[in-house]
């Protein structure tokens, strides 16, 4: 008797995360690596521990990693005194550090503006809005600034604000409140740390040894942006591919499926780019591509976009699914959709903490009823007959 129950717990400790894999777990396992920002240790951790589990459920997996160019604000701000106030290297921003006296130029920086005031070898301060951040820059350049602070024209921070050129200049931007504290002639010392440099990515494919030419193709980021814990964005929608995969694991449809966690969404859909060129025949041969991107939190009732007849299949399969009427943002089944594979996009809507650090919440059950959704119009699609492609 006594063999017998040691035997048991073995067994179960063997099985380990199988025997007890949930949602939940998953859930709770890969936030606390923190933000999985491409590139990032914590992106790495979180991919190590999918790709295990997909192998726990007798998958096959393999990576594929890209790389690809990146702007990186590595900490910038701007000392007054003895206070330091946080911004946000503009993209395309040359770094640098500048020790010198504000000048406050009235209005958002035209030529005109610059017109009115001396900023020869000064820290130049503009308003936000009007004109591209690249002609304040350049226009501050030619005024003879020796750094340039953009100031925001709306409540809170001015987050992803691109030059969209290189500007040989340290541009920053504020908040409005930290613009309102700059005086004229003040002595500031502008901190401009940045890098551009080159990002590897890494995607996760996964499939039962032997499948090749895959029917469907199950797709979810699991990057996501830096300082946000990409619950919602997008944990929940690579926890919805790990949950199909469990569910699919001993049925047919397993022997039909790709499942794939993407890298590198939201540095511009890096990871599905990099998939589509490198699986050019594969991908020619997909019947559908589902993809998974904010799922967890119900702000919307969860609703499909994306190739007309694969969103027919998935309402008639589900009368219950809300009537989405598109908005959402873009997400890796555009690669697909470029490639000519019909997609069909889930997701429950955009809440209050997208790419935000309060980003900390999905539920379980939203994620549950996605999968039952996306598995019953899968049948539909699998059990209709081929479409002409
Ligand atoms: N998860 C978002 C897209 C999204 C937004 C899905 C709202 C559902 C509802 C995605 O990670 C994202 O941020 N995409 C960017 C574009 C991408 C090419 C960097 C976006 O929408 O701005
Ligand atoms: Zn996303």
């Amino acid at each position: 008797m006594r063999q017998v129950g040691v035997r048991a717990v073995l067994g179960a400790l063997v099985l380990g995360s199988s025997a007890f894999a949930s949602i939940e777990n998953d859930f709770s396992t890969v936030l606390k690596f923190g933000p999985r920002v491409t590139g990032t240790p914590a992106n790495e951790q979180a991919r190590t521990y999918l790709e295990g589990q997909l192998r726990t459920l007798g998958y096959t997996t393999r990576r594929e990693a890209f790389s690809y160019p990146r702007f990186d604000d590595l900490g910038s701000d701007v000392r007054v005194g003895e206070r330091t106030l946080r911004g946000v290297a503009l993209q395309g921003s040359a770094g640098g550090e500048v020790s010198a006296p504000v000048a406050l130029v009235p209005g958002v920086g035209t030529p005109e503006d610059f017109r009115g005031v001396d900023v020869r070898g000064k820290v130049a301060v503009v308003r936000r809005g009007q004109i591209p951040f690249a002609q304040k820059a350049r226009n501050a350049l030619a005024a003879g600034a020796r750094g340039l602070i953009v100031v925001n024209n709306e409540a809170g921070e001015l987050r992803g604000g691109t030059l969209g050129e290189r500007v040989e200049l340290p541009v920053l931007g504020v908040s409005s409140a930290t613009g309102a504290g700059l005086r004229e002639g003040q002595r500031v010392a502008l901190s401009v740390r940045v890098r551009q440099g080159d990002v590897r990515g890494v995607n996760v494919v996964a499939f039962k040894a032997g499948v090749t030419k895959p029917q469907m193709l199950f797709g979810a980021h699991m990057d996501s942006v830096a300082g946000a814990p990409g619950a919602n964005d997008n944990l929940s929608g690579t926890l919805a591919v790990l949950d199909l995969a469990r569910r699919a694991a001993n049925t047919p449809l397993a022997a039909r499926s790709f499942f794939v966690l993407f890298d590198g969404e939201e540095d511009g859909l890096r990871g599905s780019r990099a998939f589509v060129k490198d699986n050019a025949a594969l991908v020619g041969g997909l019947r559908a591509m589902f993809n998974f991107d904010m799922v967890g939190v119900n702000v919307d009732p969860l609703g499909v976009s994306g190739d007309a007849a694969l969103v027919n299949a998935a309402r008639e399969a589900n009368p219950a699914l809300g009537s989405f009427s598109g908005g959402g943002g873009g997400s890796d089944h555009a690669s697909f959709a470029q490639a000519g594979v019909p997609t069909l996009f889930f997701h429950t809507g955009i809440d209050p903490n997208y790419h935000q650090p309060g980003d900390t919440v999905a539920d379980p059950a939203l994620i549950r009823q996605t999968v039952d959704v996306a598995l019953k119009t899968v049948d539909a699609v699998l059990s209709a007959a081929p479409a002409r492609r």
